[in-house]
Formats: C-alpha cells, sequence, structure tokens
C-alpha cells in the first residue's frame, strides 16, 4: 500500500514522502503490551505469564490501553518428529494454547517470540527452514504477535528473511502483529515498513539511564540519540521501535522513569512494560497508567517526534496531535536545574498565537502563552505538556 507521510521536521519545515506499508490491519497505533524479557530473562515460566496477565486487568494496564503479553526468548525447548516446535515441559506444562487461552479469557492477546536463524539468542530451537510450520502452529494456538529476532544470521539478508516469516503469517490465515528484532544492524527504518508491524532500532535497551551495558546494550539516553535521525519511517502500522521499557525494574529513579516514559510516548513508540507487574510500586503503576503521556503515544495521526533542539543538556522534541495541538517534551539531560522551554516558530505555531498548555505529568493547565513556553526543569526531569491552539 502506498502512504503519503507528513513530516514535521526541526524548524517545522513540513515534508512529504511515499512509503510503501505493510497492510495487514494492525497495529493502527503503536502496540501497548507487557514482555517477560527485560526481567525476567530466561528464567520466564508459564505462572510468571498468568500473573503478568492478571496484573495488567488489575492494576488498570488493560483500562489505559495494555494488550498484549509477550513470552519472549526461552519457551521453546526442542522439535518432535514431525518438526513442531515444542515448549519446555518444565516451565510450561500446561503448553502454549492453554495460555493464549488464559490470557484471551481475560480481553488480552498474546504473543511470542521466536529468531530467523537456527536458534534464538538463548540457544533455543528456532524457525530457520520451519517458517511455514511454525506460523501455522502459532496460529492454531492463538497467538496475536509474533516478534522475530536475528541472532546466528550474521551476513544474512534481513529484508528477505523477514519477508518470508511475514509471508508466512499471512499464510497462516490469523492476524498476527510481527514485531521485527533486528537491532537496527541492517538499517530497518529503510526497508522494513512493507515487512513489519514494527521494528527494533537499537541494540537491547539497558536498565539504566546512559553508557553502554555490562556485556552489550544501551541506555535510554544512548537509545534515543539513536532513533532520533530516523522518525519520518514510522506511521500507522509500522513503528520504530527504541525496545521495550525498563520503567520499574530498578535502574532509574522515579523521575528518570518519567523521562523515559514521556520520551517514548513523544516517540511513537510501542510501549511494552518491562517490568514485574505483580510487584509495582505506587509510583511505577502511577507512570505506566498514565493516561494523558499515552494519549500523546497512540495519537491516531501516528507521526513520531521529532527532535527540535539537542544542545547543552537541554532536548526539546515535538510531535503533533490529531486535534491540532502539539506534545512537547522538555528534557534536562544535565545535573543541575536548568530553565528553558519552546519559541512558537520552534514547533510550527505563529507567532502571537494564543495556545494553552497542559501539564503531562501534574495533570494541570498551567496557562496561556503567546509567544513561547519555558519552566524550571530538574535534573534528567522531562516535562510533557500540550500546548492547544
Ligand atoms: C535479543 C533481543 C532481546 C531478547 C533476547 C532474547 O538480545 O534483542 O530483546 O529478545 O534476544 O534472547
Amino acid at each position: 500500500m502506498k502512504r503519503t507521510l507528513f513530516l514535521l521536521a526541526a524548524q517545522s519545515t513540513i515534508l512529504i514522502c511515499n512509503l510503501a506499508a505493510l497492510d495487514n490491519g494492525l497495529a493502527k497505533t503503536p502496540p501497548m503490551g507487557w514482555n517477560s524479557w527485560n526481567k525476567f530473562g530466561c528464567k520466564v515460566r508459564e505462572d510468571l505469564v498468568r500473573k503478568a496477565a492478571d496484573s495488567m486487568v488489575q492494576s488498570g494496564m488493560k483500562d489505559a490501553g495494555y494488550q498484549y503479553i509477550v513470552i519472549d526468548d526461552c519457551w521453546q525447548v526442542s522439535r518432535d518428529k514431525d518438526g513442531n516446535i515444542v515448549a519446555d515441559p518444565a516451565t510450561f506444562p500446561s503448553g502454549i494454547k492453554a495460555l493464549a487461552d488464559y490470557v484471551h479469557a481475560r480481553g488480552l492477546k498474546f504473543g511470542i517470540y521466536s529468531d530467523a536463524g537456527p536458534k534464538t539468542c538463548a540457544g533455543r530451537p528456532a524457525s530457520l527452514g520451519h517458517e511455514m510450520q511454525d506460523a501455522k502452529q502459532y496460529a492454531a494456538w492463538g497467538v496475536d504477535y509474533l516478534k522475530y529476532d536475528w541472532c546466528h544470521m550474521d551476513n544474512q539478508n534481513a529484508p528477505a528473511a523477514y519477508s518470508l516469516m511475514r509471508d508466512a503469517l499471512k499464510q497462516s490465515g490469523r492476524p498476527i502483529v510481527f514485531s521485527i528484532c533486528e537491532w537496527g544492524s541492517n538499517r530497518p527504518w529503510t526497508w522494513a515498513p512493507d515487512v513489519g508491524n514494527l521494528w527494533r532500532t537499537t541494540g537491547d535497551i539497558t536498565d539504566k539511564w546512559e553508557g553502554k551495558g555490562e556485556k552489550f546494550g544501551a541506555g535510554v539516553m544512548d537509545i534515543v540519540d539513536l532513533q532520533a535521525p530516523i522518525g519520518y519511517a514510522a506511521g500507522p502500522g509500522h513503528w520504530n521501535d527504541p525496545d521495550m521499557l525498563e520503567v520499574g525494574n530498578g535502574g532509574l529513579t522515579t523521575v528518570e522513569n518519567q523521562a523515559h516514559f514521556s520520551l517514548w510516548a513523544i516517540l511513537a513508540a510501542p510501549l511494552m512494560a518491562g517490568n514485574d507487574l505483580d510487584a509495582m510500586t505506587p509510583e511505577v503503576h502511577d507512570i505506566l497508567t498514565n493516561k494523558e503521556v499515552i494519549a500523546v503515544d497512540q495519537d491516531p495521526l501516528g507521526h513520531e517526534g521529532v527532535r527540535v533542539r539537542h544542545q547543552d543538556n537541554q532536548d526539546v522534541w515535538v510531535k503533533p496531535l490529531q486535534n491540532g495541538a502539539v506534545a512537547v517534551v522538555l528534557l534536562n539531560r544535565g545535573t543541575e536545574l536548568q530553565t528553558f522551554g519552546v519559541k512558537w516558530e520552534e514547533i510550527g505555531l505563529k507567532p502571537g498565537q494564543k495556545a494553552a498548555v497542559r501539564d503531562l505529568w501534574a495533570h494541570k493547565n498551567v496557562g496561556e502563552f503567546k509567544e513561547s513556553f519555558s519552566a524550571h526543569i530538574a535534573p534528567h526531569q522531562a516535562m510533557m505538556v500540550t500546548l492547544t491552539p
């Protein structure tokens, strides 16, 4: 399908370009859900997945828009004599179909993980040579979402490998969101919009504000910097994916968790919680269920925010919304309190035009402004506002 994409670029220049986009009717707004990896890694078990589904409903996350419960790596252990993928009987004794039924019974959707190579990143059997067979199996189990990784693929052709699974999912006859995970290695933003519904843009997120992980991976600031230039590729049905959330996993302060969530929302990123939903603090709960911030992420126009300023530890992000308002994130990356803001000409408003400012974390109207808006921003704080002309 051809679609026209309007981009609000830095300094409010409107660019227009045409991109082919996958048309499976899914993920018209960025997918929201939970994935087992960031918290449980390879120790995932069916009881933990059931608890995550229960907590998603009881905590109000489902009401806030979260939908998918996704098991990441390590659910699979072997193939049977016919080549069918087999779930680990020690950790998933009831089988995947029963788990999918449990998740569906709570009004949620169910996701699973595989890899384009012979083995997953954790060394479990993966889908190379079994693409159609696996896609049919997932459909029979009631899978609604597939995350498809890239370990053991070295220099293989990524567009071809991912297109193979895209076509297999289509032939399975069940609508399945296709989540590409090749860590940005083959510049997926240039080819993935007509292959997957979302594609990872970077290596694995690490539960820290900035810097590298112990073995690999990158902190929240590093991930954001990598994604900043490629927002043009995202839109309804096809999203850049800066990886799952680390909100609530302990490596970030409350202010940093708010900044992480604000940035993912202005990036129109998939919001896949990665914490233990059964053991959330009230602060983490309130961040993950902030409906005003989520509404920016889920805005139907589907623009990814643009960074219009990145200097002196001041980052300013702007995202036009369907109702004519503009969402703005003012991020202080430094270690001292700073006062800064935006001028109307930076965000596509006319100088002199009245705009009502609302603070999406304080849940308060701040007032009407005519030329610019600025505020005191604490270290690592992201102030998130909407400006409504
Ligand atoms: C890769 C992916 C992660 C996770 C692990 C599982 O590192 O990028 O998100 O799926 O594999 O082994």
